[in-house]
């Protein structure tokens, strides 16, 4: 036995970690399982109410620990890592796709896969950004209403297939990728998640189905790339190329071969796509419902001369608000792992091969680092905010040597998103629906679908 102080304060023993305190029959795996269901995000939190670990029982994958101080964040994604690794999920969903794999495997892709990601490669991406954004707002009329989770789901599509894999969608039609890419949120569905993994829930069904389509989608890519391969890897813009080119050039890679190439595509899509857009969705909503904040940034916005990489640096109003939104509504709500040995965490016992999840919206709603936590407020980013709070008290891009790759990409989608369409528009939340836009759990946390946002031209 030994004992610790917890992230939170208290002491306690080398102890099973608690079970939510309600309701009194407490630890049935069918009443957590439920719970779960119904509602993850008031389950949770009601659980971790007054505690920074919680033990939650579910019918398929066991006790899931909930670890919800940035120690504990710290500790998993930097300091302790060998002893947290990717649970099965990510292979289940990604096979040896960058996001799922581990070890030499993960450091070799991860140094491939950056020149896609870097300042250079950025800068080549900004225009044709701002061309499939800008395509895909000017078919909206003013008055009207749009499904902005729709839109914004479409775009970041839009956005990383005429970048990453250098295919331009056609606004309207590919329907299968789009439907596809839709359903590879599901196999976290909270319907579905929770139940064990024989269970052949509807959720797991289109998700299977998703997936098998958009590997057939990276199969038909990757053979239009190999019919006239690039000569030069290190020129290489796009993912395929990139890819590509290095085993034209002879480099004899695992992770070159046609299914990791495949399974890179797959990951990017879902790590890139509805994350980006989940992130532009709830920045439009917090600028439709504070009037002042939306002063300030239309006032930014209209000041350029034009939207491009070279707009990005005034954009600081415009950052602060990505910001935010990114702490208020982390699209990565969750960050999974699972433990590789026994480990003891504020004094609790987590046992080997137990799930364990970093709560990123949990934390970014703590008052302990977030004066008024709840609130939408940009300006709070003014001043040395982030040198003030623990490193790890803002991660909605995950920390230590995996943090995302694609932040850098992403930031920029969203300045250049929010930027591009605003000069243009204004985003009205109507005044018949109710105040919140509701985060939905899914693999990423979503807004509500059919939200239906009024355009208002500007
Ligand atoms: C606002 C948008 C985004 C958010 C909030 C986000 C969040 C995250 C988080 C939290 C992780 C760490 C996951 C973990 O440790 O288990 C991650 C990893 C990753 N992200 Fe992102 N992401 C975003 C956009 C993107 C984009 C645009 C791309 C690619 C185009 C991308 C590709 C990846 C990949 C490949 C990984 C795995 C990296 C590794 O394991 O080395 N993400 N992302």
């Amino acid at each position: 036995m030994s004992d610790e102080t917890t992230a939170g304060g208290a002491t306690t023993t080398d102890a099973a970690a608690p079970l939510p305190p309600y309701p009194d029959t407490v630890g049935h795996p069918l009443l957590h399982t439920v719970g779960s269901m119904r509602d993850v995000f008031g389950f949770r939190d009601r659980a971790m109410a007054d505690r920074d670990l919680v033990r939650i029982k579910l019918l398929g994958p066991g006790d899931v620990y909930h670890l919800g101080h940035p120690d504990h964040f710290e500790r998993v994604l930097l300091n302790d890592r060998e002893n947290f690794r990717k649970s099965d999920d990510f292979r289940i969903a990604f096979e040896g796709g960058l996001v799922a794999v581990e070890g030499e495997t993960w450091r070799r892709q991860r140094e491939t896969l950056q020149p896609l990601f870097a300042r250079d490669s950025l800068v080549d991406y900004a225009d044709g950004m701002v061309e499939v954004i800008c395509r895909r707002s000017r078919r909206w009329e003013s008055g009207t209403r749009i499904d902005l989770t729709h839109e914004t789901s479409q775009l970041s599509l839009d956005v990383l297939f005429a970048t990453l894999f250098g295919r331009e969608l056609t606004v309207g039609g590919d329907e299968e990728i789009r439907t596809a890419a839709d359903h590879l949120q599901h196999w976290f569905a909270p319907t579905s998640y929770p139940l064990p993994t024989w269970v052949p829930t509807p959720a797991r069904w289109r998700f299977k189905r998703g997936k098998r389509r958009l590997q057939r989608v990276a199969t038909e890519l990757l053979d239009e790339k190999a019919d006239d391969p690039p000569t030069d890897p290190t020129a290489a813009d796009d993912l395929l190329s990139l890819l590509v080119g290095l085993r034209e050039a002879g480099v004899e890679s695992e992770a070159l071969s046609d299914e990791r190439i495949r399974d890179q595509v797959v990951t990017m899509i879902f790590a890139g796509h509805d994350t980006t857009s989940t992130a532009i969705a709830f920045a439009f909503y917090a600028l439709a419902t504070h009037p002042d904040v939306r002063d300030r940034f239309h006032a930014e916005v209209d000041a350029l001369d034009s939207v491009g990489i070279d707009a990005l640096d005034a954009l600081e109003v415009t950052e602060r608000i990505v910001t935010e939104a990114l702490r208020l509504y982390p699209p990565v709500y969750t960050i999974p792992r699972e433990t590789t040995t026994d480990v003891t965490v504020d004094g609790y016992r987590i046992p080997e091969g137990s799930p364990t999840w970093l709560t990123v919206d949990q934390v970014h709603r703590d008052p302990r680092f977030y004066d008024d936590p709840g609130t939408f407020r940009p300006a709070r980013w003014d001043g040395a905010l982030r040198q003030r709070i623990p490193d790890f008290a803002y991660a909605p891009f995950g920390g230590g040597p995996r943090r995302c790759i694609g932040r850098q990409f992403a930031l920029m989608e969203a300045k250049l998103a929010l930027a591009a369409i605003g000069r243009e528009y204004h985003l009205a939340w109507p005044d018949d629906a109710s105040d919140d836009a509701p985060m939905i759990p899914g693999m990423t946390a979503r807004m509500a679908p059919e939200t239906a946002f009024r355009v208002v031209e500007r």
